[in-house]
């Protein structure tokens, strides 16, 4: 209810069945303008603007030289009728359009300084640089746009709830000051005041305690959860983000996944968006092979292609050696790209260069044959048998699978943003499941897991874990979606003689289990149903769905690549009492010790 002791409606929601209506609204000056002795006055609230009309007329004089003085962001409440506009709104965030509120009287009750950046914006007019946006998160967080993420935001967080409680998940709170939960980041320190030289970890994911739920008897879980890893941020990764988590007993995972569906396709359609289950699955190794990544925008195709067979004699030494030491040649054949011009390919080239290839072949198909710089390369008789339609473009990289993976995936990824390339659909949804188990690190060698170590291992692969762990299959699934991964899940280790292998494994030994894992060891060896479940990114379906580019469009106090809160300005130096209290010193880089 939007009426209350200050108000009678929110303005924005005012409209034609209001009119003859006397109002009283409490709103910000979105902007002003005055012609003549007349003034108008856009007013702001949750609900969208409308317009406040001060006219001689209907205005006394004091109030309309009051109203001619207001500043952008004053606060104002105001008394007066709805009427019919003379001509109807422009301004898209004009909710109201068809109606204006003829004031009779006007009070300023919450002066604004001149704002630092402007809320109101011209059309076509950019944001301020974020930087300023986040200094200023406040006005920031007026625009009308990040108003209507917020409402989107609240909406889906809703619906979520809602979803799950219907499928029987109970709601239920894990802690914030945890035992560290190994989820591939670092973790959030919190140092214990009362036991010198401890710590509590910010919980990276609530993995542990759901399955703890779970042994617990509680059979179906899931939780808003608050998830802090410490690791590089980008656009769609916040140091402080919300998973949907959820765990259920005595399920597969095709259960989950169906689960998983309802949650998203319900999502989908609070956006007003309708989309269905039943996403099409792909193994983890057919992903890489066809798109080079674990999370392919599937909405074009431009698979990449294997063409190393196609390799002969005449092809350049170069690409002989690179086959001949493992690699291969992985291409991608795009009808109708042949259009590119020599700058688009360089760029291409660039980008395939930062993916660490060592350049990008070229080829395109004319009437007369192939034509570019990859043919000498690649070689004529080879190229000749691609069937390739004249006005295709050819694109290859070789080498190890490890770079062709990556340069493919960047090339492709370009040339589906491409108007000339077909959209196929424009929701993909996708699983893709299969995944290895364990992968080895680049520097060391070492295995390391892939996403936890609490991840049940594929059974048909179980009695390789040791002999050939890299061969591993896990039991673990991705949501994808648009080229974004959307969460993951798994069915989880309930064996604790199978859970204390993977961690010796992982280079945890007995004595580092009993410490760090001891607590789940021991209650699963109480009685473990089989379960499994998954997280959601909260943020990044809220950000997909809002149509922003980045999660800070859709985290009312976010934090900026370098992790820093800008607002408030966080994090801040602690006194030496503060870090005594705590039992800390500091020691700054190459300095000597501060106390
Ligand atoms: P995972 O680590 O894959 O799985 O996280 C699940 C989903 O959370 C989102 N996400 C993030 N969003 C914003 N900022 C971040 N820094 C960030 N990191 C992850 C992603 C990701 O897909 N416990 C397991 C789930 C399980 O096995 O049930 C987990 O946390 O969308």
């Amino acid at each position: 209810m939007a009426q209350t002791a200050l108000r009678t409606h929110r303005g924005g929601s005012l409209t034609a069945s209001h009119i003859g209506t006397p109002v009283r609204l409490g709103g910000w000056i979105h902007r002003r303008r005055d012609l003549g002795g007349i003034v108008f006055l856009d007013l702001r609230d949750r609900d969208g603007l409308v317009q406040l009309s001060c006219d001689p007329a209907w205005t006394p004089a004091e109030v309309l030289a009051r109203a001619a003085g207001l500043g952008a962001e004053t606060v104002v409440l105001v008394e007066g009728t709805v009427e019919r506009r003379q001509e109807p709104g422009r301004d898209p965030a004009m909710t109201s359009r068809e109606v204006e509120v003829r004031v009779t009287a006007l009070q300023v009750v919450g002066p604004a300084a001149t704002p630092a950046i402007p809320v109101a914006r011209r059309e076509g007019e950019e944001p301020a640089a974020e930087d300023l946006r986040l200094t200023h998160r406040i006005l920031d967080l007026r625009r009308p746009e990040l108003q209507a993420n917020f409402i989107l935001r609240h909406r889906l967080l809703q619906r979520a709830r809602r979803v799950l409680s219907d499928l029987g998940f109970l709601e239920i709170e894990t802690p914030i000051l945890t035992k560290p939960t190994p989820e591939g980041a670092r973790d959030y320190l919190v140092p214990s005041r009362v036991h010198p030289g401890e710590c509590y970890a910010l919980p990276q994911s609530p993995q542990i305690y759901k399955q703890l739920l779970m042994v617990a008897g509680f059979d179906r879980y899931f939780q808003l959860a608050r998830c802090f890893r410490d690791e590089d941020l980008r656009a769609d990764r916040q140091p402080e983000f919300t998973q949907i988590d959820l765990e259920a007993s005595f399920v597969a995972a095709d259960d989950v996944m169906a689960v998983v569906e309802q949650v998203l396709v319900a999502l989908w359609a609070e956006a007003g968006e309708s989309v269905e289950g039943a996403f099409p699955r792909l193994r983890w190794r057919e992903a890489m092979e066809r798109y080079g990544i674990d999370k392919p925008d599937l909405r074009f195709g431009l698979e990449i292609q294997d063409l190393s067979a196609i390799v002969g004699g005449e092809a350049a030494p170069f690409l002989r050696d690179a086959l001949a030491s493992g690699g291969r040649l992985r291409a991608i054949l795009a009808p109708g790209l042949a259009v590119l011009s020599r700058r688009e390919l360089d760029d291409l080239g660039e980008r395939a260069k930062a993916a660490g290839a060592g350049g990008l072949l070229w080829a395109r198909r004319t009437d007369a044959g192939w034509e570019g710089q990859g043919v000498k390369a690649i070689g004529v008789a080879g190229l000749d048998t691609v069937s390739a339609e004249p006005g295709s473009l050819l694109v290859a990289v070789v080498g190890p699978d490890t770079v062709t993976h990556a340069a493919m995936h960047a090339v492709r990824s370009a040339l589906g943003a491409r108007p000339e390339v077909p959209r196929l659909r424009r929701h993909a949804f996708a699983w893709v499941v299969d995944f290895p188990l364990f992968e080895q690190e680049p520097e060391t060698g070492a295995w390391i897991f892939t996403h936890h170590p609490f991840t049940a291992p594929h059974p048909d692969d179980r009695d390789r874990l040791a002999s050939d762990p890299g061969s591993c299959r896990a039991q673990h699934y991705d949501a994808v979606y648009n080229g974004n991964e959307l969460g993951s899940g798994s069915i989880r280790i309930t064996d604790p003689a199978l859970q204390a292998e993977v961690f010796g494994f992982l280079g945890i030994g007995p004595e580092e289990q009993r410490t760090r894992f001891g607590f789940l060891l021991d209650a699963l060896a109480t009685g473990a149903p089989p379960h499994g479940g998954f997280a959601l990114g909260f943020d990044r379906i809220a950000m997909l769905l809002a149509g922003a580019s980045s999660l800070r469009d859709v985290i009312a106090f976010p934090k900026t690549t370098q992790a820093r809160a800008l607002l408030e300005g966080a994090p801040v130096p602690v006194s030496a009492a503060e870090l005594a209290a705590l039992h800390l010193t500091t020691r700054s880089e190459g300095g000597p010790d501060v106390r």
